[in-house]
């Protein structure tokens, strides 16, 4: 993979990161029924770590000597607090998969530093999937 290949896939990464984050603040503030009340204090906790996950991102891709994108990929509502859950495990599943991938192109290029921070937070998608699992009782 090329300097420019990586940035390009730091970007897309970079617009799902703004969409997780715009979707739990939305889901969060939603969210109803006595089952889900623990986890929209948790929907809130998942907002703030993937804006997170974008100012690392940003940084990253800013390193590599690229410009960090301001689109903001697709975002996903429902009327119905399950439904919303499992919009979020989506994206969730959908992080890891891509974050698996990215810290293996990473190791690839010899970019060792771009990789642990790729682990770090495909360590916290990880850790979100599995929350709305246990919600879902998955
Ligand atoms: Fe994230
Ligand atoms: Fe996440």
């Amino acid at each position: 993979m090329t300097n420019e290949e990586m940035i390009a896939a730091l970007n897309k990464d970079l617009t799902l990161e703004y969409a997780a984050a715009v979707q739990y603040i939305q889901h969060a503030a939603m969210v109803t029924g006595a089952k889900y009340q623990a986890m929209q204090k948790e929907l809130v906790v998942h907002a703030n770590e993937e804006i997170g996950h974008a100012i690392l991102l940003a940084e990253q891709i800013s390193g590599l000597g690229g410009i960090p994108t301001v689109d903001v990929a697709e975002r996903f509502t429902a009327d119905d607090s399950t439904e919303m859950m499992k919009q979020d495990l989506e994206g969730e599943r959908d992080a890891v998969r891509r974050y698996k991938e990215r810290v293996g192109q990473a190791r690839d290029m010899g970019e060792f530093g771009l990789a642990r921070a790729l682990e770090d937070i495909l360590i916290m998608e990880e850790e979100h999937a599995r929350d709305l699992e246990a919600a879902l009782g998955l």
